[in-house]
């Protein structure tokens, strides 16, 4: 079995980040989300993985991830020129694919148990596709599977503006290679992409053997702001605590907290469960739980918690604790001199501050 990642595609609901950067490679703890797919795929024995980026972040995607040999996987790219959709992406991978069964990961999925018992029983199986549901209060922002009485799907609906059902369908899929005649008759949507819901519709009006497995534990389309710090909650709340980095005597370090290689820690309080990335430097700072501080970063004299940090990124003060927050790469704040009650900002298009 073959593995194909997403890893193209626009990124709009994560802007700014995605201006400068790939949304799959935004890190929850300290990680890129697209290398939590790659080791799903590795713990579910599949080692030959391709992944679809766009000409745009293909070169930014090669660079984090190169050949694959540190997953011990084998990686290859193919360039999607344009975002015509994830079935789109299917059809492109045809013949890196070939005649086996594949598993489709989107790239900025997260599911925090990992994929073994659902990749075992396709593997194993005689399905021809398998589909992961999630429930959720309104899932109108995805795929909507409508299931019969006896719990087969009948119907799929993408991004539904009434509600017809509970059931999401997550971005991990296993297909057979019927899914290419799916991928080559269906046609573009009204928003003009090459939707997976159709593609999978066509199986299924097609009396094909699609089964859906209702998964129990945690899923995240890392997409929006607060995914992202939920799926970071996910993480550091099973990390194991561990210090590569330095603690001077008048720190306090609580809770499980992961300093990597470099990170040191001046007169400063860590509760964890935090993670400070490597050569990043905290002083005169309370850094609170469910925070990862990325790499080369500064945080001096301020307080924060429950946040993402991106690297090379200072934080030198603040008149209040920052919390709930996501921070880009290379930024700056500080607090601003002169009048006590101004505030000072020079902040990107799309950016969202709340004071
Ligand atoms: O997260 C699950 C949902 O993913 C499903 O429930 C929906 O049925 C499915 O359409 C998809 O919806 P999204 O709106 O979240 O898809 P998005 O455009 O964010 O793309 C998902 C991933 O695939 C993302 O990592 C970018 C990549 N992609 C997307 C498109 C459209 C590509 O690489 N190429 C593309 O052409």
């Amino acid at each position: 079995m073959k593995g194909l990642i997403l890893s193209g595609g626009k990124g709009t609901r994560l802007r700014p980040f995605t201006y400068t950067g790939t949304k799959q490679l935004v890190p929850v703890a300290n990680k890129p989300v697209l290398f939590y797919a790659i080791e799903d795929l590795v713990e579910a024995g599949i080692t030959e993985i391709g992944i679809i980026v766009s000409p745009e972040t293909g070169e930014q995607v090669k660079a984090a991830v190169g050949d694959g040999a540190r997953f011990g996987a084998r990686i290859e790219y193919i360039t999607q020129d344009a975002p015509k959709g994830i079935a789109h992406g299917i059809k492109i991978a045809q013949t890196f694919v070939g005649a086996d069964k594949f598993i489709l990961f989107l790239g900025d999925n997260f599911i925090r148990d990992g994929i073994v018992p659902q990749v075992n029983a396709f593997r194993d199986g005689a399905m021809h596709a398998q589909i992961i549901l999630y429930k959720l209060d309104d899932p109108s922002s995805m795929g909507v599977a409508i299931l019969d009485d006896a719990g087969r799907v009948t119907r799929l609906v993408e991004k539904p503006k009434q509600f017809v059902s509970p059931y999401g369908v997550i971005g991990i899929y296993m297909f057979d290679p019927h899914v290419f005649e799916a991928v080559n008759s269906i046609k573009p949507s009204a928003r003009g992409e090459l939707e997976i819901t159709d593609t999978i519709q066509y199986l299924i009006d097609r009396k094909l053997n699609v089964r859906a497995h209702l998964l129990t534990g945690g899923w995240i389309d890392t997409g929006k702001m607060s995914d992202i710090l939920e799926a970071n909650r996910l993480v550091l709340d099973v990390l194991g605590a561990r210090n590569d980095g330095q603690v001077d005597s008048a720190s306090i370090i609580e809770g499980r907290v992961v300093l990597q290689s470099g990170a040191v820690i001046v007169n400063s309080t860590i509760r964890g469960p935090v993670i400070i990335g490597e050569r990043t430097r905290i002083e005169n700072a309370f850094v609170g739980p469910y925070t990862s501080i990325y790499h080369d970063c500064l945080v001096q004299n301020c307080e924060i918690e429950n946040s993402v940090v991106l690297e090379q990124s200072a934080i030198t003060g603040a008149p209040a604790r920052i919390a709930d927050s996501l921070i880009g790469r290379n930024t700056e704040i500080a607090r601003a001199g002169g009048r006590t009650r101004t505030i000072k900002l020079m902040i990107g298009d799309y950016s969202k501050v709340g004071i």
